[in-house]
Parts: structure tokens; C-alpha cells; sequence
């Protein structure tokens, strides 16, 4: 159907409201999220990746487990099983690009094992991926070992503390959901098109990549190490405002307050410093410290440089600096937000899957009117 210009377009889909969930709900203006009637802050503090994960795929795969970490331990199991494809010229490619060829090696499905297997990929491919880019190594996974214990384990090749695991997993429950974001909103699209689920996961990893969405905390800790110290903060900040660039870590789509996740990842990297005695860990406080104060000179200035557009602190400011604090290379942490959000991803797709039809918007066209062929 052909339409004029004069009909109004939403710009990036602003305000359109494409899909109801029941799996979470991003409240903008009071700055609540709410994964399956839990508030995402609770949930971080009291309950693993594993328990939030079958959280999520509830009630859309028949026969769940009513425990889903020895699932998940298999699945990581047979995840492994592709690092065969794994060379070192992969390896040294971004880590979110090789993560996402060895995905897309694996068999497209709709069932419970092809999603736990696909929950399983970034968690096991990364560490691979690090690793052999360093010349090392893969190390296999431990089905008895928590999710976030073994990512830590498969990256170091020695087990994390409790703390440090306990401080992944915080992170992992945090990102696991966050309403119709662009790549959970990629993932449905690809679902709706019953393509599968490697497929609908591929989509939402490719659309995570970009530094407006999940690509943002690697640049955070090159804007942190390029500031060097609080004295710095406000002169670099001035100076990137005036080159046009964006603060990384700040601003939302959705929240016009202070995003939750970014106190939830606040309050893990205080209890990882506190379950801390060893000497690396003596840096995380500071750290913490000097993010905190780059973070208040950046809200002042960007109140003054932006009166009418509240922009606050989101949750890829204090994603870098636990990534950081748990030893994790700023090339990494996309990835390691696709190991929490992948368990969000698959639940859409199953929902879009039982409840939605074929995702197919319209265009305004725009281009010349028809003319005759030459
Ligand atoms: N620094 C400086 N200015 C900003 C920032 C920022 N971080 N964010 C928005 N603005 C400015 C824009 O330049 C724009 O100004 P203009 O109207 O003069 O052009 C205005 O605020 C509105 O920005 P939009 O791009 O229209 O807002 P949108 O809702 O599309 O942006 C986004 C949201 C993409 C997250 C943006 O705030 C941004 O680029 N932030 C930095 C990147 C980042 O932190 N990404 C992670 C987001 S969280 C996540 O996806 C997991």
C-alpha cells in the first residue's frame, strides 16, 4: 500500500508499543525494573543466574527441570564441543564477532535443549575465545560449578573466590531482561519469522555489538583511564561535549531517572570488595571512588549541557568498572552481557513464538515517483 509522506512516522520507533510480556517491565519515569514480578534489585541480591533463567523460560517449554543449573552444566558441556571450530585467527577477530561465528555453527531449534545450549555459548565461547587469542588453551567447563563460577574459571584457568562469583552472577541476573530493547526487539523480529531460535539469538547478539546499546562499557573504561583522575573529570568531559561525542554510560531510551541496574551493580562491586583480600582486589575501592566521582562531575555537566533531556547514569557505567574489578578485558564485556542477556533473548522468542504474529511494519516511501525506464 502506498502512503503519502504527510503520515506521521514515529522516530526509531519511540513510544510504539510492539509486543505485551510478561517477562519484565521497564517503569522510565519512576526507575523500577520488574523481571516476572520480582524487582530486578531484589533479584540480583537474593538469586542466581540459574534460578533467574528458569525465571524467565517458565511456562514456555514444556517439561522444565525444576532445577535448572545441572541443565545448564550439561549444556555447557556440549557447548564446549565446538571449540574445535575455534582457531587462533577467530580468536584475535573482536571477541563479540567470534563468539557469534561459533553460535552460528550451531543447529537452529525450539526446544528446551537448543535454548540451553544457546544460554550456554556465550558463557563457554568467550573464555575460549580469550584464551586462545592469549596463545592458551581452552579450559572445559564444570557442570557442577555454577554459571558464574565457571566462566570465571573457564577465562582464568583457576576458580574465582566466592565473592568474585557471587559478584558475576549478580551482574548476569541484572542484564538477563530489559523489556523490547533493540536487540531483545531484534530477537522477536527474527523469531516471528519462526526461523528458530540460533537464528533469533544471533540477531539479538549482532544488534547488542553497537556502542548505543551493549558495545558501551569497553569505551567506558577507555573515557575512565583517559580522564585518569577526579581532577581531570570535568575538563574531558567538557572537551568530549564539545567535540559532539557522547558519554558512554549515560543516557536511556527509556529512563528519564537513574537507571536501577546501575545501583545493583554498585552494590555488587562494594560486596566484592568487602569478600576481597588479596592484593588486586585493594585497587577496587579506588576505582569504585574515582567512577563515582567521574560519574557525579558527568551528571552536573550533562544537566547543563542538555536542560530539557534528563540523562543519568545507565547500567553500562558500573558494568565496566565490575567487569573490570573481576579481571575481565574491556573487549570482553559485551559478551559477557550476552552470557545474561542470551536467557532473555530465548524467552521473547518462545513468547513471540506462542503469542505473535509475523513482525512486519510498513515504510513511508519517500524516493522519486514512478518514472518510465530508459
Ligand atoms: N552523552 C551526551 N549527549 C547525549 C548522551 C550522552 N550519553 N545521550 C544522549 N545525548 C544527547 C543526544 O546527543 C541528543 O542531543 P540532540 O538532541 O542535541 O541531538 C539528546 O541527548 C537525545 O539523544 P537521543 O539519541 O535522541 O536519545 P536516545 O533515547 O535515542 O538515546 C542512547 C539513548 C542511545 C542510550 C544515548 O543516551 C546514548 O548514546 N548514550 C551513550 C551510549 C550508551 O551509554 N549506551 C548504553 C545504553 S544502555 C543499554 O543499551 C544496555
Amino acid at each position: 500500500m502506498s502512503q503519502g509522506p504527510s503520515v506521521a512516522v514515529p522516530e526509531s520507533l519511540e513510544g510504539v508499543v510492539a509486543a505485551h510480556t510478561v517477562l519484565s517491565d521497564v517503569d522510565g519515569l519512576a526507575g523500577r525494573l520488574t523481571i516476572r514480578g520480582y524487582a530486578v534489585e531484589d533479584l540480583a541480591h537474593r538469586a542466581g543466574f540459574e534460578d533467574v533463567a528458569h525465571l524467565l523460560l517458565d511456562g514456555f517449554f514444556d517439561a522444565m527441570p525444576s532445577d535448572l543449573a545441572p541443565a545448564l552444566g550439561a549444556a555447557r558441556v556440549r557447548a564446549f564441543a565446538e571449540i574445535a571450530a575455534l582457531d587462533e585467527g577467530l580468536a584475535r577477530r573482536d571477541p563479540v564477532e567470534a563468539v557469534r561465528a561459533l553460535i552460528a555453527r550451531l543447529p537452529d531449534g525450539d526446544g528446551l535443549d537448543t535454548a540451553l545450549v544457546l544460554i550456554a555459548a556465550p558463557a563457554v565461547f568467550t573464555p575460549a575465545v580469550l584464551r586462545v587469542a592469549a596463545g592458551q588453551s581452552p579450559v572445559a567447563p564444570d557442570p557442577a560449578l555454577s554459571h558464574a563460577a565457571d566462566v570465571l574459571a573457564m577465562t582464568r584457568g583457576v576458580p574465582a573466590t566466592d565473592g568474585e562469583a557471587r559478584a558475576l552472577d549478580a551482574y548476569l541476573v541484572t542484564v538477563c531482561d530489559h523489556g523490547l530493547n533493540a536487540s531483545t526487539f531484534a530477537a522477536r523480529v527474527v523469531a516471528s519469522t519462526r526461523a528458530g531460535l540460533t537464528s533469533a539469538v544471533l540477531a539479538g547478539l549482532s544488534a547488542l555489538k553497537g556502542p548505543l546499546h551493549g558495545g558501551a562499557p569497553g569505551p567506558v573504561i577507555e573515557m575512565l583511564d583517559a580522564i585518569g583522575t577526579p581532577d581531570n573529570a570535568q575538563a574531558w568531559i567538557l572537551a568530549a561535549l564539545a567535540r559532539g561525542d557522547r558519554l558512554m554510560g549515560f543516557g536511556h531510551r527509556i529512563y528519564r531517572v537513574r537507571d536501577p541496574r546501575a545501583d545493583a551493580l554498585k552494590a555488587a562491586i562494594r560486596q566484592l570488595a568487602q569478600s576481597q583480600t588479596n592484593l588486586a582486589s585493594t585497587t577496587v575501592p579506588g576505582r569504585l571512588a574515582f567512577a563515582e566521582a567521574v560519574e557525579q562531575a558527568a551528571l552536573r555537566i550533562l544537566r547543563d549541557h542538555k536542560p530539557g533531556r534528563p540523562l543519568d547514569t545507565n547500567v553500562e557505567f558500573y558494568t565496566a568498572v565490575l567487569l573490570e574489578a573481576l579481571g575481565l578485558p574491556p573487549a570482553s564485556f559485551t559478551c559477557v552481557f550476552a552470557m545474561g542477556r542470551t536467557a532473555g533473548w530465548i524467552a521473547h522468542a518462545r513468547e513471540q513464538l506462542a503469542t505473535g504474529k509475523l513482525v512486519r511494519p510498513q515504510s513511508v516511501y519517500v524516493g522519486p515517483r514512478t518514472k518510465a525506464a530508459a
